[in-house]
Protein backbone atom coordinates (compact mmCIF):
# COMPACT_ATOMS: atom_id res chain seq x y z
CA UNK A 1 0.00 0.00 0.00
CA UNK A 2 1.07 3.57 -0.98
CA UNK A 3 0.89 6.50 1.66
CA UNK A 4 -2.32 7.39 -0.68
CA UNK A 5 -3.74 4.67 -1.99
CA UNK A 6 -5.99 1.98 0.64
CA UNK A 7 -6.97 -1.27 -1.10
CA UNK A 8 -10.11 -0.92 -3.12
CA UNK A 9 -11.60 -4.05 -1.76
CA UNK A 10 -11.69 -3.21 1.50
CA UNK A 11 -13.27 0.19 1.20
CA UNK A 12 -15.95 -1.66 -0.68
CA UNK A 13 -16.30 -4.32 1.92
CA UNK A 14 -16.20 -1.11 4.64
CA UNK A 15 -19.37 0.13 2.49
CA UNK A 16 -21.41 -3.33 1.92
CA UNK A 17 -20.65 -5.47 5.13
CA UNK A 18 -24.05 -5.84 7.03
CA UNK A 19 -22.12 -6.61 10.15
CA UNK A 20 -18.51 -5.03 10.93
CA UNK A 21 -16.45 -6.43 14.44
CA UNK A 22 -13.27 -4.72 15.53
CA UNK A 23 -11.37 -6.47 17.84
CA UNK A 24 -8.75 -3.63 19.64
CA UNK A 25 -5.95 -4.05 21.89
CA UNK A 26 -3.45 -1.49 23.56
CA UNK A 27 -2.25 0.04 20.64
CA UNK A 28 -4.94 1.94 19.88
CA UNK A 29 -4.85 4.08 23.14
CA UNK A 30 -0.98 4.51 21.97
CA UNK A 31 -1.55 7.55 20.44
CA UNK A 32 -3.28 9.25 23.59
CA UNK A 33 0.01 8.53 25.05
CA UNK A 34 -1.07 5.83 27.33
CA UNK A 35 1.89 2.39 27.20
CA UNK A 36 0.91 -0.23 25.58
CA UNK A 37 2.64 -3.96 27.15
CA UNK A 38 4.38 -5.36 25.29
CA UNK A 39 6.64 -3.25 22.93
CA UNK A 40 10.53 -3.37 24.04
CA UNK A 41 11.25 -0.02 25.24
CA UNK A 42 7.94 1.52 26.28
CA UNK A 43 5.64 -1.41 27.02
CA UNK A 44 4.62 -1.88 30.73
CA UNK A 45 5.81 -5.29 30.82
CA UNK A 46 9.13 -4.39 29.84
CA UNK A 47 9.73 -2.04 33.14
CA UNK A 48 6.79 -4.20 35.32
CA UNK A 49 7.09 -7.53 36.28
CA UNK A 50 3.25 -8.36 35.56
CA UNK A 51 3.84 -11.85 37.85
CA UNK A 52 4.26 -9.04 40.48
CA UNK A 53 1.44 -6.69 39.97
CA UNK A 54 -1.30 -8.37 37.92
CA UNK A 55 -1.83 -11.55 39.57
CA UNK A 56 -4.71 -12.84 42.34
CA UNK A 57 -1.42 -14.13 44.00
CA UNK A 58 0.45 -10.54 43.80
CA UNK A 59 -2.53 -9.03 45.18
CA UNK A 60 -2.85 -11.51 48.13
CA UNK A 61 0.50 -11.26 48.61
CA UNK A 62 1.25 -7.48 48.76
CA UNK A 63 -1.79 -5.51 47.94
CA UNK A 64 -1.13 -2.06 48.55
CA UNK A 65 1.78 -2.59 46.20
CA UNK A 66 -1.07 -3.67 43.34
CA UNK A 67 -3.52 -1.58 44.51
CA UNK A 68 -0.87 1.45 44.17
CA UNK A 69 0.25 0.60 40.54
CA UNK A 70 -3.00 0.53 38.99
CA UNK A 71 -3.27 4.18 40.68
CA UNK A 72 -0.68 4.71 39.01
CA UNK A 73 -2.50 3.81 35.67
CA UNK A 74 -5.35 5.10 36.75
CA UNK A 75 -3.73 8.86 37.20
CA UNK A 76 -2.15 8.25 33.35
CA UNK A 77 -4.75 7.46 31.80
CA UNK A 78 -7.44 10.12 33.44
CA UNK A 79 -5.30 12.50 31.76
CA UNK A 80 -5.48 10.96 28.38
CA UNK A 81 -7.93 11.56 25.66
CA UNK A 82 -9.12 9.55 23.33
CA UNK A 83 -7.16 9.84 19.82
CA UNK A 84 -8.51 10.07 16.04
CA UNK A 85 -8.64 6.56 16.04
CA UNK A 86 -10.81 6.16 18.96
CA UNK A 87 -13.01 8.87 17.40
CA UNK A 88 -12.73 7.20 14.07
CA UNK A 89 -14.21 3.65 15.35
CA UNK A 90 -16.85 5.84 16.95
CA UNK A 91 -18.25 7.20 13.42
CA UNK A 92 -17.69 3.40 12.09
CA UNK A 93 -20.00 2.71 14.61
CA UNK A 94 -23.11 4.95 13.53
CA UNK A 95 -22.16 4.29 9.82
CA UNK A 96 -22.93 0.84 9.48
CA UNK A 97 -25.64 -1.50 9.71
CA UNK A 98 -24.13 -3.54 12.83
CA UNK A 99 -21.28 -2.77 14.41
CA UNK A 100 -19.30 -4.72 17.37
CA UNK A 101 -16.46 -3.35 19.09
CA UNK A 102 -14.44 -5.88 21.33
CA UNK A 103 -11.49 -4.62 23.32
CA UNK A 104 -9.21 -5.93 25.65
CA UNK A 105 -8.22 -2.22 26.85
CA UNK A 106 -9.11 -1.34 30.47
CA UNK A 107 -9.18 2.57 29.61
CA UNK A 108 -12.57 3.39 29.17
CA UNK A 109 -11.14 5.59 25.63
CA UNK A 110 -13.60 4.05 23.23
CA UNK A 111 -16.82 4.93 25.37
CA UNK A 112 -14.73 8.07 25.79
CA UNK A 113 -14.98 8.76 21.85
CA UNK A 114 -18.46 8.13 21.93
CA UNK A 115 -18.57 4.08 20.99
CA UNK A 116 -22.00 2.46 22.36
CA UNK A 117 -21.53 -1.36 21.39
CA UNK A 118 -17.95 -2.43 23.34
CA UNK A 119 -17.84 -5.52 24.54
CA UNK A 120 -14.71 -5.36 27.31
CA UNK A 121 -12.59 -9.06 27.56
CA UNK A 122 -10.54 -7.82 30.29
CA UNK A 123 -12.30 -5.73 32.34
CA UNK A 124 -12.12 -1.34 33.04
CA UNK A 125 -10.09 -0.01 34.95
CA UNK A 126 -12.35 2.26 36.68
CA UNK A 127 -14.81 0.19 37.98
CA UNK A 128 -13.70 -1.57 41.57
CA UNK A 129 -14.70 -5.32 43.23
CA UNK A 130 -14.00 -6.77 46.03
CA UNK A 131 -11.31 -9.34 46.30
CA UNK A 132 -13.13 -11.93 48.52
CA UNK A 133 -16.54 -11.78 46.77
CA UNK A 134 -16.59 -10.04 43.48
CA UNK A 135 -19.06 -7.38 45.00
CA UNK A 136 -19.23 -4.53 42.75
CA UNK A 137 -18.45 -1.18 44.40
CA UNK A 138 -18.93 2.33 42.87
CA UNK A 139 -15.89 3.87 43.00
CA UNK A 140 -17.52 7.50 43.37
CA UNK A 141 -15.06 10.49 43.57
CA UNK A 142 -12.22 8.65 45.51
CA UNK A 143 -10.50 7.10 42.64
CA UNK A 144 -7.97 8.94 42.41
CA UNK A 145 -7.75 10.02 46.21
CA UNK A 146 -4.12 8.77 47.62
CA UNK A 147 -4.08 5.64 49.40
CA UNK A 148 -1.54 5.56 52.25
CA UNK A 149 -3.08 2.12 54.07
CA UNK A 150 -3.82 0.74 50.14
CA UNK A 151 -6.69 -0.50 48.88
CA UNK A 152 -10.48 0.40 51.02
CA UNK A 153 -12.54 -1.95 52.22
CA UNK A 154 -15.98 -3.01 50.76
CA UNK A 155 -18.69 -1.88 52.69
CA UNK A 156 -20.93 -5.38 52.04
CA UNK A 157 -18.44 -7.58 53.27
CA UNK A 158 -14.66 -5.63 54.43
CA UNK A 159 -12.35 -7.17 51.98
CA UNK A 160 -9.96 -5.82 49.95
CA UNK A 161 -11.02 -3.69 46.99
CA UNK A 162 -9.28 -4.75 43.64
CA UNK A 163 -9.78 -2.86 40.22
CA UNK A 164 -12.49 -5.04 37.99
CA UNK A 165 -10.01 -5.65 35.57
CA UNK A 166 -9.02 -9.47 34.40
CA UNK A 167 -5.52 -10.55 35.63
CA UNK A 168 -3.45 -12.90 34.52
CA UNK A 169 -4.37 -16.62 35.61
CA UNK A 170 -8.55 -15.38 35.89
CA UNK A 171 -10.99 -16.27 33.48
CA UNK A 172 -12.45 -13.51 31.37
CA UNK A 173 -16.25 -12.72 32.02
CA UNK A 174 -18.20 -15.23 30.36
CA UNK A 175 -20.86 -12.95 28.60
CA UNK A 176 -18.18 -10.65 27.16
CA UNK A 177 -16.06 -13.82 25.87
CA UNK A 178 -19.56 -15.65 24.40
CA UNK A 179 -20.84 -12.24 22.96
CA UNK A 180 -17.29 -11.63 21.41
CA UNK A 181 -17.40 -15.08 19.67
CA UNK A 182 -21.21 -14.57 18.59
CA UNK A 183 -20.04 -11.34 17.19
CA UNK A 184 -16.99 -12.72 15.25
CA UNK A 185 -19.23 -16.14 14.23
CA UNK A 186 -21.80 -13.58 12.24
CA UNK A 187 -19.41 -10.73 10.42
CA UNK A 188 -18.27 -10.32 6.93
CA UNK A 189 -15.58 -7.62 7.97
CA UNK A 190 -12.84 -8.29 11.23
CA UNK A 191 -10.71 -5.47 11.90
CA UNK A 192 -7.91 -5.72 14.25
CA UNK A 193 -6.48 -3.05 15.56
CA UNK A 194 -3.74 -2.47 18.04
CA UNK A 195 -3.11 -5.87 19.24
CA UNK A 196 0.30 -8.00 19.39
CA UNK A 197 -2.89 -11.20 19.28
CA UNK A 198 -0.58 -12.93 21.50
CA UNK A 199 -2.40 -13.60 24.61
CA UNK A 200 -4.98 -15.88 24.41
CA UNK A 201 -8.67 -16.57 24.33
CA UNK A 202 -8.67 -12.60 22.72
CA UNK A 203 -5.90 -13.81 20.26
CA UNK A 204 -8.58 -16.29 18.98
CA UNK A 205 -11.19 -14.55 18.27
CA UNK A 206 -10.02 -13.45 14.76
CA UNK A 207 -9.19 -16.80 13.63
CA UNK A 208 -13.17 -17.50 14.47
CA UNK A 209 -14.10 -14.78 12.43
CA UNK A 210 -12.06 -16.39 9.44
CA UNK A 211 -13.47 -19.66 9.65
CA UNK A 212 -17.02 -18.07 9.42
CA UNK A 213 -16.06 -16.86 6.41
CA UNK A 214 -15.07 -12.82 7.28
CA UNK A 215 -12.25 -10.90 5.76
CA UNK A 216 -9.77 -10.23 8.36
CA UNK A 217 -7.86 -7.16 8.40
CA UNK A 218 -4.97 -6.00 10.41
CA UNK A 219 -3.67 -2.63 11.63
CA UNK A 220 -0.60 -2.26 13.45
CA UNK A 221 2.71 -0.44 12.55
CA UNK A 222 4.29 -3.56 13.41
CA UNK A 223 3.97 -7.38 12.18
CA UNK A 224 2.03 -10.28 14.40
CA UNK A 225 1.23 -13.29 14.21
CA UNK A 226 -1.73 -12.92 12.80
CA UNK A 227 -0.04 -11.19 9.68
CA UNK A 228 0.33 -13.66 8.14
CA UNK A 229 -3.48 -15.01 8.51
CA UNK A 230 -4.83 -11.38 7.81
CA UNK A 231 -6.58 -10.22 3.89
CA UNK A 232 -5.10 -7.50 4.40
CA UNK A 233 -2.24 -5.82 6.83
CA UNK A 234 -1.98 -1.98 6.98
CA UNK A 235 1.16 -1.30 8.78
CA UNK A 236 0.37 1.74 10.00
CA UNK A 237 -1.00 3.69 13.37
CA UNK A 238 -4.02 3.13 14.23
CA UNK A 239 -5.06 6.85 14.80
CA UNK A 240 -3.58 7.63 10.32
CA UNK A 241 -5.20 4.85 9.08
CA UNK A 242 -8.78 4.59 10.63
CA UNK A 243 -9.63 7.96 10.19
CA UNK A 244 -8.80 7.63 6.18
CA UNK A 245 -10.64 4.52 5.77
CA UNK A 246 -13.82 5.53 6.93
CA UNK A 247 -13.64 8.68 4.92
CA UNK A 248 -12.59 6.72 2.17
CA UNK A 249 -15.88 3.87 2.59
CA UNK A 250 -18.47 7.39 3.35
CA UNK A 251 -16.80 10.35 2.00
CA UNK A 252 -19.63 12.39 2.49
CA UNK A 253 -20.16 11.01 6.88
CA UNK A 254 -19.34 14.06 9.24
CA UNK A 255 -16.87 13.11 11.90
CA UNK A 256 -19.25 12.51 15.09
CA UNK A 257 -17.10 14.17 17.32
CA UNK A 258 -17.95 16.76 19.68
CA UNK A 259 -15.01 17.83 21.46
P1 LIG B 1 0.49 -5.27 23.47
O1 LIG B 1 1.33 -4.30 24.21
O2 LIG B 1 0.83 -6.72 23.62
O3 LIG B 1 0.50 -4.93 21.92
C1 LIG B 1 0.27 -3.62 21.46
C2 LIG B 1 0.33 -3.63 19.97
O4 LIG B 1 -0.03 -2.35 19.50
C3 LIG B 1 1.71 -3.96 19.38
O5 LIG B 1 1.58 -5.01 18.44
C4 LIG B 1 2.13 -2.66 18.71
O6 LIG B 1 2.89 -2.87 17.51
C5 LIG B 1 0.80 -2.04 18.39
N1 LIG B 1 0.79 -0.57 18.26
C6 LIG B 1 1.59 0.34 18.86
N2 LIG B 1 1.25 1.58 18.51
C7 LIG B 1 0.20 1.47 17.66
C8 LIG B 1 -0.61 2.40 16.95
N3 LIG B 1 -0.41 3.71 17.04
N4 LIG B 1 -1.60 1.92 16.16
C9 LIG B 1 -1.81 0.58 16.06
N5 LIG B 1 -1.09 -0.34 16.70
C10 LIG B 1 -0.09 0.10 17.49
O7 LIG B 1 -1.03 -4.99 23.90
P2 LIG B 1 -2.29 -5.95 23.76
O8 LIG B 1 -2.21 -6.76 22.52
O9 LIG B 1 -3.49 -5.10 23.98
O10 LIG B 1 -4.04 -7.97 29.47
O11 LIG B 1 -2.10 -6.89 25.01
C11 LIG B 1 -3.09 -7.82 25.30
C12 LIG B 1 -3.25 -7.95 26.78
O12 LIG B 1 -1.98 -8.22 27.37
C13 LIG B 1 -3.71 -6.70 27.49
O13 LIG B 1 -5.11 -6.53 27.47
C14 LIG B 1 -3.23 -6.92 28.89
C15 LIG B 1 -1.83 -7.43 28.58
O14 LIG B 1 -1.23 -8.19 29.55
C16 LIG B 1 -4.38 -7.91 30.74
O15 LIG B 1 -4.00 -7.02 31.48
C17 LIG B 1 -5.25 -9.02 31.16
Amino acid sequence: MTEDSLPHRLVEELQTAEHIVVLTGAGVSAESGVPTFREAQTGLWAKYDAQELATPAAFRRNPKLVWDWYQWRRGLIWSASPNEGHYALAQLEQLCPRFSLITQNVDGLHQEAGSVNVIELHGNLWRNRCFANGHPVDPGGEILAPDTDGPPRCPRCQSLLRPDVVWFGETLPRSSLDAAYAAAQTCQLFLVIGTSAVVHPASSIPYVAAESGALIVEINPERTPLTPHADFALHRPAGQIVPRLVAHAWPNAHTTRTN
